[in-house]
């Protein structure tokens, strides 16, 4: 029997294809298949063990029937061993096909008659595979040339821009899902019921020994009225949720107890408390804050009040 290919590369070769195609076909998320789900690894390592096995017996029963031949068919069994791929009808119609030498027995009609200085020219025809070559690029350059200076396809440059606008659209609709990738530069101010619930379970369960359930202040100040220690809106108080108060206050930095949402959502929910006026508040403390990028009409108001007052 003639093998293609000999048994040290058949092997490897059909386990590697049938691992391939495992890590293909199953999903597994960024961790390889085999190392996520465990019965991958057992499933590829009885595979490994049957192939190993059928080889085994495939060699014994070849060995057994080589025994069992005649003289003869032993003779022939060698014989077809010699064949070399070179003898294959195929391998001489690739070759024809792409080079077209002649036998060297026919070399004298090819031989020019000039002679420079001892040195002979053949006048051979150019090898096949070059004029293919050749005429290829012939089409190929009309090809391109109707393609980029005919019908205006996109050059280099354009494909380059597009590709990067669809990037930026592809990062910008990642963050709006990618809840947990916002910074104090960010964040906004959410107002949906669900998230101020959220977020004030979050301040029940963490804030409330120092701020009070009513958020008015006890250890920490009171966080509904309008005076800010460290700034007031949405940036500042994410910011200070996150990063922690002055040194040596007493309010911790969460941003290793909490992601970045439930600071979003928490902050949120404290911003909700402005004016609610609980009993017994804590005095104010810090300054009244003013947001710069306030809305136009709060900067015309100013203006205005200016006027008024110089009149
Ligand atoms: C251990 C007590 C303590 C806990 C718990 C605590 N805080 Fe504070 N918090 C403080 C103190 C003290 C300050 C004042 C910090 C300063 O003066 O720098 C403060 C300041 C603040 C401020 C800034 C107020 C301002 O006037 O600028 C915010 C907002 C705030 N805390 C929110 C929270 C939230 C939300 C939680 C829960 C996740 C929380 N705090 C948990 C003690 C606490």
């Amino acid at each position: 029997m003639k093998k293609i290919l000999p048994v040290y590369l058949r092997v490897p070769i059909i386990f590697f294809a049938v691992f391939l195609a495992m890590e293909y076909f199953i999903d597994s998320g960024d961790r390889p298949a085999f190392l996520k789900y465990p019965m991958i690894s057992v499933f590829l390592a009885v595979f490994l063990f049957l192939l190993i096995a059928i080889e085994m017996v495939v060699a014994a029963v070849d060995n057994v029937t080589y025994h069992l031949l005649t003289e003869e068919q032993r003779r022939q069994l060698e014989e077809a061993k010699e064949v070399k791929i070179t003898d294959s009808k195929l391998y001489k119609k690739i070759k024809k096909w792409l080079v077209k030498d002649r036998p060297i027995e026919e070399e004298g009609e090819l031989l020019l008659s000039h002679d420079y200085d001892g040195i002979k020219e053949l006048d051979n025809d150019l090898p096949p595979w070059w004029t293919k070559l050749f005429y290829a690029c012939i089409v190929f350059a009309f090809i391109y040339l109707a393609k980029y200076h005919i019908f205006g396809h996109d050059d280099q440059t354009k494909e380059f821009e597009t590709e990067m606008a669809e990037a930026k659209l592809a990062v910008e609709e990642y963050k709006k899902t990618a809840k947990d990738l916002i910074d104090a530069e960010t964040v906004t101010l959410l107002t949906d019921a669900g998230d101020i619930a959220a977020g004030k379970a979050v301040f029940q369960t963490n804030c409330i020994a120092c701020h009070r359930p009513d958020a008015g202040g006890a250890i920490g100040p009171n966080l509904t009225d309008n005076h800010w220690i460290l700034g007031g809106g949405i940036k500042n108080v994410f910011h200070t949720i996150t990063e922690g108060g002055r040194d040596g206050k007493g309010m911790v930095a969460w941003k290793g107890t909490l992601k970045p949402s439930e600071i979003q959502q928490v902050a949120s929910y404290v911003l909700s408390l402005q004016g609610s006026n609980p009993k017994d508040p804590k005095p104010a403390e810090g300054e009244v804050w003013v947001d710069e990028n306030a809305p136009k009409e709060a900067g015309a108001k100013t203006e205005e009040a200016k006027t008024v007052a110089q009149n």
